[in-house]
C-alpha cells in the first residue's frame, strides 16, 4: 500500500464501471470485479482483473470497494445481503443520486463499520483515467487523504469537496444543470442560424468562442452573488430586456420554440419590477433563492 497500489474492488460493470476498473488496472492496482450479469467481466479479466464469483468474495478481496451501478436501490440490493463484509473497509459510491441518498448511505455504511466516500463523476467513460477526468468526492478528509492515491487513478481532476458526503451530489446536479442549459442554448441557436441555411458546423467556432467569453462574465457575477452587491459592471438588466425580446421575435418568426427565451424575459422583468432595473444579471440569483425571493 506504501506505493499507492491498494487492492480495489469494482462492483457494477456497466459502461462506467468497466471504465473505472480499466483505469485501476492501468494504475497497476490489484483489481477485483463483480457484476450482476455475468460476462461483462470477461474483457477486464483478460486485462488482468480478478473476477469474483460472488459479491461477498468481491467485497472481501479489497480494503477499497467502489460501487457504480444504475442507482442507489441497485447498490443496496447488491451490498445489503453481504453488508457485514464491509466492516473495516472503505465503500466509495460513484453511483449517481441525491444528497439525501448519499447521506443515508453514509449512515448505513457507518452502522456496518465501513468508511464511506460519495463521488460524482463529471466525465463520460472514455475519459476515465485521463488528466481531464473530474471526479468530485464528499466525506471525511482523513479518509479521502488516505485513499487519494488510488482514487487519482480514475482521473487527474480528483477533488475533495469537504466532509459532507452530500456535497458531491449537489455539485453534480448543479454542474449538469449548467450543461443542459448550454446544450439547449446551442440547439436553439443552431436552429436559428440553420433557418438561414448556416450549418451548425459553420456556426460552431463562433459559438465556442462566445462560450469562453460568457464563462468570463461569471467571475464578477459570482462575486456579486457572494457580496449581495449587484452593481452592474457590464450591462444592466434593463439592457438585457430588448435583446431577449429580439430572440423571442426571431424564433417565433421561424416557428422555433421560444419558451426558454420567454422564461429569460420573465426572470428579467420580475427583477426589473422589483426595482432592480439598473443591477447586473447576477440579481437573477434571487429568483432561485427561496429566502431572497420577493
Ligand atoms: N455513463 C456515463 O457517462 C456516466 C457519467 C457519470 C455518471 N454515471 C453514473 O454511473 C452509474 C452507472 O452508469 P453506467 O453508464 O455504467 O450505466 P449502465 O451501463 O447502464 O450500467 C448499469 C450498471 O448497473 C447495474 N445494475 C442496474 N440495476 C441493477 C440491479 N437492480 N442490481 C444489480 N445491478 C444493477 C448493471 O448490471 P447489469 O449489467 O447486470 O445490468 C450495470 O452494471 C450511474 O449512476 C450513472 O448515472 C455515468
Amino acid at each position: 500500500m506504501g506505493d499507492g497500489r491498494v487492492p480495489v474492488t469494482v462492483i457494477g460493470l456497466g459502461m462506467m464501471g468497466r471504465a473505472l476498473a480499466r483505469a485501476f488496472l492501468a494504475g497497476e492496482h490489484p483489481t477485483t470485479v463483480w457484476n450482476r450479469t455475468a460476462g461483462r467481466a470477461e474483457e477486464l479479466v483478460a486485462a488482468g482483473a480478478a473476477g469474483a464469483d460472488s459479491v461477498a468474495a468481491a467485497v472481501s478481496a479489497s480494503p477499497l470497494v467502489v460501487v457504480c451501478v444504475r442507482d442507489y436501490q441497485a447498490a443496496y440490493e447488491i451490498l445489503g445481503p453481504v453488508s457485514d463484509a464491509l466492516a473495516g473497509r472503505l465503500l466509495v459510491n460513484l453511483t449517481s443520486g441525491t444528497s439525501a441518498q448519499a447521506r443515508a448511505m453514509a449512515g448505513w455504511a457507518a452502522e456496518r463499520g465501513a468508511g464511506y466516500l460519495d463521488g460524482a463523476i463529471m466525465m463520460t467513460p472514455p475519459g476515465i483515467g485521463t488528466a481531464e477526468a473530474v471526479i468530485l468526492y464528499g466525506g471525511p478528509s482523513e479518509t479521502f487523504a488516505a485513499h487519494r492515491p488510488a482514487l487519482t487513478a480514475l482521473g487527474g481532476g480528483t477533488i475533495h469537496l469537504g466532509a459532507d458526503v452530500g456535497l458531491a451530489s449537489v455539485y453534480d446536479v448543479a454542474l449538469l444543470g449548467i450543461m443542459w442549459s448550454t446544450f439547449n442554448g446551442f440547439m436553439h441557436a443552431a436552429a436559428l442560424v440553420g433557418s438561414e441555411n448556416v450549418p451548425a458546423t459553420t456556426f460552431l467556432p463562433l459559438a465556442r468562442q462566445w462560450l469562453t467569453g460568457v464563462a468570463s462574465f461569471l467571475t464578477p457575477y459570482a462575486e456579486q452573488i457572494d457580496t449581495g452587491d449587484y452593481t452592474a459592471s457590464d450591462a444592466t438588466l434593463e439592457t438585457h430586456l430588448s435583446p431577449v425580446e429580439h430572440l423571442i421575435e426571431e424564433s417565433r418568426a421561424r416557428g422555433i420554440d421560444a419558451t426558454a427565451a420567454e422564461y429569460t424575459k420573465r426572470l428579467v422583468e420580475e427583477a426589473v419590477a422589483n426595482g432592480h432595473a439598473l443591477d447586473s444579471y447576477a440579481r437573477i440569483v434571487e429568483h432561485f433563492t427561496p429566502a431572497l425571493r420577493a
